[in-house]
């Protein structure tokens, strides 16, 4: 079973693979206050033990209401923003062929509402629903948040139009707090099915909650192999005392021993754009995690090769102010080789026969290389393939690489004081009563 691994070789001309090792024991405490729960946030650590104490009979529902609403659904429509859908979109992208859309048939295929308040795009959404027959969910753990609140009000109304009350009520299924909040009231009076998530299981940690396994069993994924992915990596993690056997304590050391050298950006960087989602994922992850007390390293994420012809400039030449981090796929999912042409007019025939991966695996080598050598220093995450056991891997490792990273930053990880500020100048322009 191939384990996540984290190589820090391309960092040397920003700091001392030594200094890394110095913050060994730093991470281990880090790591303890997570495990003990005696630090800042400690009443949000629910997701540290969330893929061994997953209810079976919470899974079984939830397969079964899958199946139910896949039976008569071509559309599934996640409302959500935030961590409310941001791990069910990484994980369904990841997984789904780019052209997912022009299929007719298998899983429903799975569109959102609630991350935008684009009027544009309800119109347009709206005209898709009118076409197609689908069913909801909306997730909110507090219930309140205005974008999902107002998709929800939108996507309901047609709903209860387009299918009347009673068959609208048995194609929503809400996930929410077990007690409070207006979707956990709505839920309720209307008697949709619903999900808990749990108290202590903050938004952009709660993929392995209904939240993410909801949405990513609706598009036909095993969630079973992904919880298991997410079980084997916590082993990792918790029992995992050195740099070299627990890739969350290396990766977390690493981040800050750069920041402390000066880095202030540290950019996500993929060649596969099935990843793009999980660069989204991660910048929230991160971003809500450690961005506080004017600190925090500013996550930005780039798309290799696409993002060389724009952005490949500023990280070779701009301000020295960025790390990278490479997640590398080292077995790719199928292989397109390059055509022999007789002519080679191209001039591509030296090409011939090599795969598509393999060209790609040299532009990120090419890279890696010239921005190391441009004073960018380059930190690599490796991962066996992209499947539902490599994605639970990853989002636990992530999660508790992020833990870990917030208090050796001597944040508290797991609140988000600065999501509040604009929603109280939003009320108070738009007139809600109170504000
Ligand atoms: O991570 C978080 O807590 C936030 O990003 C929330 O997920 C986001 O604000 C949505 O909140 P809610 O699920 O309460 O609607």
């Amino acid at each position: 079973m191939e384990q996540i691994k984290v190589k820090i070789g391309q960092v040397a001309n920003k700091v001392e693979q030594s200094a890394v090792n110095q913050l060994l024991i730093e991470a281990q405490a880090a790591k303890n206050h997570l495990l003990k729960g005696d630090a800042a946030g400690s009443d949000f650590l629910g997701w540290v033990n969330l893929p061994e104490e997953i209810d079976g009979q919470m899974l079984s529902r939830l397969k079964a209401d899958v199946a139910r609403l896949g039976a008569k659904s071509r559309l599934f429509v996640v409302i959500g923003i935030g961590g409310s859908y941001l791990g069910a979109r990484m994980v369904i992208e990841a997984l789904q062929s780019e052209f997912a859309w022009a299929r007719r048939d298998g899983a429903p295929y799975v569109v959102y509402a609630g991350h935008t308040l684009g009027e544009d795009y309800y119109s347009q959404l709206l005209d898709l629903l009118d076409k197609e027959d689908y069913s909801v969910a909306v997730i909110s753990k507090s219930g309140t948040t205005t974008e999902p609140a107002v998709a929800f009000r939108i996507v309901k109304a047609h709903l209860e139009q387009k299918y009347g009350k009673e068959e609208a009520r048995q194609r929503i299924v809400a996930i929410t707090d077990a007690r409070r909040g207006a979707l956990h009231g709505i839920a309720e009076q209307e008697g949709y099915p619903s999900y808990v998530i749990p108290d202590d299981v903050g938004g952009r940690f709660s993929v392995l909650t209904p939240v993410g396994l909801l949405p990513i069993a609706m598009a036909g994924y095993d969630v079973d192999r992904l919880l298991e992915g997410a079980r084997a990596m916590r082993k990792v993690c918790i029992e995992g005392d050195s740099l070299e056997d627990n890739p969350a304590l290396m990766y977390a050391a690493v981040r800050n021993a750069l920041y402390r050298k000066g880095v202030k950006v540290e950019v996500l960087v993929s060649g596969q754009p099935s990843l793009r989602y999980m660069a989204e994922w991660w910048k929230q992850l991160y971003g809500e995690s450690e961005g506080k007390e004017h600190k925090g390293l500013l996550p930005h994420s780039l798309s290799i090769t696409t993002d060389l012809h724009s952005m490949g400039q500023y990280v070779q030449d701009g301000e020295r102010l960025m790390m990278e981090t490479f997640v590398r796929v080292c077995k790719p999912s199928s292989r397109v080789p390059v055509p022999e042409d007789k002519d080679n007019l191209d001039g591509m025939n030296y090409l011939v026969n090599k795969s598509l991966t393999e060209i790609n695996d040299c532009a990120a080598e090419g890279t890696i290389e010239a921005h190391v050598s441009g004073g960018v220093p380059v930190v690599e995450i490796e991962v066996d393939r992209i499947d539902e056991y490599t994605l639970g891997q990853l989002i636990y490792f992530f999660e508790f690489a992020c833990g870990v990273s917030g208090y050796m930053l001597g944040v508290n990880p797991f609140d988000q004081p600065g999501v509040e500020a604009y929603k109280k100048n939003m009320f108070r322009l738009l007139g809600k009563p109170g504000f």
